[in-house]
């Protein structure tokens, strides 16, 4: 009994750096090929692909923008005519433009919408598609795996973040609408919500002084690494994991256990 991914093969958008990259690296480390999705950051993907490969694995970098279907069906074609085939799918890219909500402009809006929430159905979509069409291939127990990156504001609201609060709240029911659809299918979609792990997207939050602060938030009293994401990644992907479906799994350090009222209420 165990997590491993041998013979089967992923999509990890948005791997260039942050969550998506540890996301890659772990699925590559428990044995699946892995194409590594970037947008606009090839050398840090191609990097990926060096060190999977010199570690023995299969990887290569595929640049498409998720929230163009065109780039989504391009890159789905290629990993199948390179390895015949796709079992995991890793619906990670999002981004952040924040700004208070009377002084976001519509650009800013409708950019957060297309990439994180639009960006992922595209993506789950083809991964859909390409289930069916494949069949089962006797890799594992369901005849694929999608899973949604979502946020621990999928349920705490953030002020000053609507686009991106609201992108997560849409995850969590497009995804739980996307398992109930699929699952007699034998699919399996799930998602993860992370806390604050340390990435580029935070870096402000999560250094010097202002972690102090954040330290509050966290009941476990530690800012979470992209290998923890990671880890909850292998997990939902692996067949240990095969009864699981439309769940969401926070791994937060406890975020989500409203920190105010540990000396309050
Ligand atoms: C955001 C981070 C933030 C964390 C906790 C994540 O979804 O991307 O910027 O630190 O939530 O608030």
């Amino acid at each position: 009994m165990d997590c491993r991914l041998d013979t089967q093969i992923a999509i990890v958008t948005g791997a260039s750096s942050g969550i998506g990259l540890a996301v890659a690296r772990g699925l590559a480390a428990s044995g699946a090929a892995v194409a590594v999705n970037y947008n606009s950051h090839a050398e840090p993907a191609e990097a990926l692909v060096r060190e999977i490969e010199a570690a023995g694995g299969r990887a290569f970098a595929i640049g498409a923008d998720v929230s163009k279907e065109d780039d989504v069906a391009r890159m789905f074609a290629e990993t199948v005519s390179r390895w015949g085939a796709i079992d995991i799918v890793v619906a990670n890219s999002g981004m952040q433009k924040d700004a208070p909500s009377a002084t976001m402009s519509l650009a800013d809006w409708n950019k957060v919408i297309e990439v994180n929430l639009t960006g992922q159905f595209l993506t789950a979509r083809a991964a859909i598609r390409q289930f069916e069409t494949q069949g089962d291939r006797g890799v594992s127990k369901a005849i694929g795996k999608i899973v949604h990156m979502s946020s621990v504001h999928d349920v705490i609201p953030w002020a000053g973040h609507v686009n991106y609060a609201a992108t997560k709240g849409g995850i969590a029911m497009m995804m739980k609408t996307l398992a109930q659809e699929v699952a007699p299918k034998r699919i399996r979609v799930n998602a993860i919500s992370p806390g604050a792990i340390a990435t580029n997207i935070n870096k402000e939050a999560t250094e010097g002084e202002a972690a102090k602060a954040l330290l509050n938030l966290i009941p476990y009293k530690r800012i979470g690494a992209a290998e923890d994401i990671a880890h909850a990644a292998v997990f939902l992907a692996s067949d240990m994991a095969d009864y699981v479906t439309g769940a969401t799994l926070y791994v937060d350090g406890g975020m989500t256990l409203y920190p105010g009222f540990e000396d309050n209420g």
